[in-house]
């Protein structure tokens, strides 16, 4: 059995034992759950890949809790009473110089009016008497304290065990929203702060496909990716990655001459020193207020950039937090209200195996479709041998599914007690699905591999990465086609493409004069391309669309990069050794050098120059200018907008900083739209941009 499998069967017995308790039986019951709490503590904290979800961990959490009423000398050395983590032995450890506790959880309305009245019974205040709170957001990242000395960055530690935690201050400083200094003229003597480090959803997925894509490990949830990020021994590796921060709370502060009275000011104080807080924050008068922000922000959920599980609700007079105090592991003056997930329950009707471009073979569940968080999800990557034995999912098993990051639907787990009889642990097979060739799983490496460059189904995909729209765009080259394009022997190869023509079109199925046309027409305009977009689209491993700009800026003729040395390549901006070494691979491939040079012959353009000097769409106008972009803009993709940006000189970056010159704004903005005003980035709208290029709108 599982660790999970045994999880679900401990919380039935901690069940039927809580209907009819048994005195004999319930040390080794206690023992079993505090155990089953550490593991799940494990893999949550250190391994960054939860066992069960939330909910469910909570859940045990609280059975625990019922049964330590009853059997109060268990409490002693329970995990009820301790916080969860552990600092990793890869990092420095350092002392918090007050602990970082946890808060207690509530779940819904009627909960959180019974938090209401704990405080009011422990003041001795009648029961009508009000309150003022402050309600946030519950965000889902990992908490972090940033210690600031006279205002300077000195220190930061992740939360740990709550006494001791991890020193991350290295990859700390590379995230781009977390001041070096203060903006203040008169900084405390020490102020730690405390927040959380988030990835935009947006992000997330970003990052997950090129991790896909460049055969690394894939995170589960948006958490995981942060989690993962920031706890880098190479703190260069934590700088590439989109991570954000808020802060919310505060560890020890001395030395300030005026101090806030309220929670609420506290932030407004961060705020004003440059410090990112949540802009969703909000002083409520009393606790109904409270529930109705709660509500209002489960639906808002959905929309949010980010991944929350629930509000925080906070005493917002300060020293009435004091008066409150804390009690084991959690304040009096604060509570968690979580959220139900956003989850489902299916049937895995089968388990598929697909191959990607880069030959990896991929489980994907074929599942009977299911409403989740508004959408119809039908099927859930399992991403590898690892994950599928770690979850250990099976055909025909029942499933509790999500959409991690509100997007990719993952599976949660297998609800083992619904597990038919006769079911088999699923492998991958051995062999290539698609080609029958010997599949391989390099020792270390979670992927498993079709290696051969005839198989067809590799073939299939790399195609379609080469016609896609941010490589060759070749827009009436659908998956359909180049699936028949394939099958027919006409195109073997990326430059067959080129040659095809109207007779060869013929012969495939269901293809009229006018598509036939068409298709031919966008084959020949594709033509126009230049040398980054070929050789993203060639799907050199770790070459995504950035770093085939990076090098064709560099060597600016396919000739110079297919002559290059591994110096040559190491000399280009952010290219290191993997990347270098995976191109030196390619390029020294006779057959590699042939398919390029065989497109040039066929009229593809390859000059790096040829688009934005001979194209009548690009100037220089934006030369030296960074953007960002934010929400819906009118009649234009944002992808549109960023190649519109750049074939006039201008830069794309994700995040707003204080040196980017623009935010494009469109409808609905995110929280960039408030990061830019706070930092005084100008923001314009889709018209300005035309004016700027020279376009009237
Ligand atoms: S205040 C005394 N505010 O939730 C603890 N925590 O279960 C004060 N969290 O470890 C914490 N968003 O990592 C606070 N707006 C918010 C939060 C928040 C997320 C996390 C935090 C903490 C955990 C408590």
């Amino acid at each position: 059995m599982t660790k999970a499998a045994e999880f679900y069967e401990l919380i039935g017995e901690m069940d039927g034992f809580l209907k009819k308790p048994q005195p004999k039986a319930v040390e080794k019951l206690w023992k079993r759950a505090s155990e089953m709490i550490l593991l799940c503590d494990k893999h949550y904290y250190k391994n960054d890949s939860p066992l069960v979800p939330d909910v469910d961990y909570d859940k045990m959490v609280g059975k625990l809790e019922k049964i330590e009423a009853l059997y109060p000398e268990l409490k002693k050395n329970s995990p009820t009473q301790k916080v969860s983590g552990e600092a990793s032995e890869k990092f420095q450890k350092a002392e918090h110089r007050t602990p970082m506790i946890s808060l207690s959880n509530t779940y819904n309305a009627e909960e959180i009016k019974a938090f209401h009245e704990k405080i009011l019974n422990f003041l001795d205040w009648p029961l009508d008497k009000k309150i003022e709170y402050l309600a946030e957001p519950k965000l889902d990242g990992l908490a972090i304290e940033v210690i600031y000395e006279k205002g300077k960055l000195t220190r930061a530690l992740t939360r740990g065990d709550g006494t001791v935690g991890e020193d991350v201050t290295r990859n700390i400083l590379t995230i781009k929203n977390i001041p070096h200094t203060l903006k203040t003229k008169s900084p405390p003597k020490l102020f730690e702060v405390r927040g959380e480090i988030l990835m935009f959803k947006e992000d997330f997925a970003q990052l997950n496909a090129q991790q896909e894509a460049d055969g690394e490990m894939v995170f589960a949830n948006p958490r995981n990716a942060a989690a993962g990020s920031l706890r880098q021994l190479d703190s260069s590796i934590t700088a590439q990655r989109p991570l954000q921060a808020f802060f919310y709370g505060v560890g020890v502060i001395e030395g300030l001459d005026k101090k806030p009275q309220t929670h609420a000011e506290m932030e407004k104080l961060f705020s004003q020193w440059n410090l990112p807080v949540n802009d969703r924050a909000e002083v409520c008068e009393s606790v109904e207020e409270v529930i109705k922000y709660y509500h209002a922000m489960e639906k808002s959920r959905p929309k949010l950039l980010y991944d929350i599980d629930g509000i925080v609700v906070k005493v917002n007079s300060l020293p009435l937090q004091t008066t409150l105090g804390t009690i084991a592991r959690s304040p009096r003056w604060a509570a968690a209200a979580k959220f139900q997930p956003e989850q489902a329950t299916t049937v895995v009707e089968k388990i598929d195996v697909q191959v990607g471009r880069t030959g990896a073979l991929t489980p994907v569940a074929m599942m009977t479709p299911v409403k989740v968080g508004g959408v119809v999800v039908r099927n859930a990557t399992l991403h590898n041998q690892d994950e599928i034995d770690r979850k250990d999912v099976r055909e025909g098993d029942t499933v509790v599914i999500q959409r991690a990051g509100d997007v990719i639907p993952e599976i949660v787990n297998v609800i083992f007690e619904k597990r038919p009889k006769n079911s088999k642990a699923f492998k991958i097979p051995a062999k290539c699905p698609a080609c029958g060739s010997v599949a391989v799983k390099p020792e270390g490496e979670a992927v498993t591999r079709c290696e051969s460059i005839f198989c067809v189904a590799r073939l299939k995909e790399s195609l379609k990465h080469f016609v896609s729209r941010r490589a060759m765009n070749v827009e009436k080259l659908g998956d359909k086609l180049i699936d028949q394009l394939v099958d027919l022997d006409l195109v073997k190869s990326f430059s067959d493409i080129y040659s095809l023509d109207q007779a060869a079109l013929e012969k495939m199925p269901r293809q009229g004069e006018k598509s036939i046309q068409n298709l031919l027409e966008s084959i020949e305009k594709s033509k126009s391309s230049t040398l980054a977009r070929a050789l993203f689209g060639m799907g050199i491993r770790f070459v995504g669309e950035q770093t085939a700009k990076i090098l064709a800026k560099h060597f600016g003729t396919l000739e110079n990069f297919l002559e290059a040395s591994e110096e040559d390549l190491l000399n280009a901006e952010e290219v290191g050794e993997k990347v270098a070494k995976s191109i030196l691979g390619q390029i020294k491939k006779a057959e590699f050098k042939k398919e390029l040079r065989n497109l040039v012959k066929l009229g593809v353009n390859l000059n790096e120059s040829s688009r934005a000097s001979e194209s009548k769409n690009s100037s220089t106008a934006l030369a030296g200018l960074s953007f960002v972009i934010t929400g819906t803009l009118p009649g234009i993709s944002r992808d549109d907008a960023k190649d519109l940006i750049e074939l006039n000189g201008g830069d794309v970056i994700s995040a707003v900083s204080k040196k980017t010159s623009f935010l494009l704004c469109g409808d609905s903005p995110g929280s960039k739209l408030d990061k830019a005003q706070s930092l005084g980035v100008k923001v314009i709208d889709f018209s300005e941009l035309q004016k700027m290029i020279g376009k009237k709108s």
